[in-house]
């Protein structure tokens, strides 16, 4: 069972310059299944408690946004049996943690599409989730499900036309404003375990300037020390945003 109570911060973590907003691709549930001989989906599975602890982390040293990218929408080619344990997974940990999790100050919201290929009863647990906390201030849980980049950008953009938005009034700020969350920062953090090094199409617009973590662990062995460990390495690098200077 994840424990909400703190634990440790490591003295070498500064906690004066925490990322407001941390972003992670949850990757490599089936490889560490598949390493114990278990299906796939038993690994996704695990990843519950990987979620809530790192969740709890992030709450103790005051990060304010944390995204988890749970489904693309690139997954929908996985095996129809491996898609719908997700669907169901995924809807069955919200009603399983939502009160644990309102009772700790977090702010569940989602970023996706909501298509018809998603099940009315996930959205109707997803909706459930998003008013029961729809209040908390301590920590927002940006659950990307049925996320795409590239569909958030298309989404923007067909909103700029369904407002009639002329060609000279579309910059940057007019696209951003129509973006899932425009309220939520840009992550400063983007973190990938399992040892890939690719985006898999998250948060294309938001992480323009994003520092990158890249781990080896796999998610379902992840813990808070794990998050704390990638913002120690964020910690050591230099944010520019193009100019020379913070
Ligand atoms: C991440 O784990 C979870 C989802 C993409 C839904 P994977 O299922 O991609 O695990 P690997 O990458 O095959 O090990
Ligand atoms: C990205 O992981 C999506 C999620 C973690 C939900 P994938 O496992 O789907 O990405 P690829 O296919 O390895 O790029
Ligand atoms: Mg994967």
């Amino acid at each position: 069972m994840p424990d909400p109570r703190p634990r440790p911060i490591p003295t070498s973590l500064d906690v004066s310059n925490v990322p407001k907003h941390v972003a992670i691709v949850m990757d490599g549930n089936g490889r560490w299944a598949q390493r114990q001989g278990l299906p796939r989906t038993v690994g996704h599975g695990a990843g519950e408690v990987s979620l809530l602890d790192t969740t709890y982390g992030a709450l103790s040293i005051g990060v304010k946004v944390l995204t988890v990218y749970a489904f693309s929408t690139e997954n929908w080619r996985r095996p129809v049996d491996e898609v719908r344990y997700l669907m169901n997974f995924n809807s069955g940990l919200l009603q399983r943690r939502q009160q644990e999790l309102h009772e700790q100050g977090v702010r569940i919201t989602f970023s996706g599409r909501r298509d018809w290929r998603v099940p009315k009863k996930v959205i109707n647990n997803m909706d459930n989730a998003s008013a029961l906390t729809n209040k908390n201030k301590a920590l927002t849980l940006n659950i990307a499900f049925n996320y795409g980049g590239r569909a958030e950008i298309v989404d923007a953009v067909a909103q700029l036309v369904a407002d009639k938005v002329p060609a000279n009034k579309v910059d940057e700020k007019a696209l951003r404003s129509r973006l899932y969350h425009p309220e939520l920062p840009d992550p400063d953090l983007v973190i990938r375990t399992s040892g890939e090094y690719r985006i898999s199409n998250f948060l294309l617009w938001e992480m323009a300037y994003s520092e990158l973590v890249f781990t080896d662990v796999l998610w379902p062995d992840f813990r808070r020390e794990n998050l704390f460990e990638a913002i120690e390495e964020y910690q050591q690098r230099e944010r520019r945003f193009g100019g020379l200077d913070k």
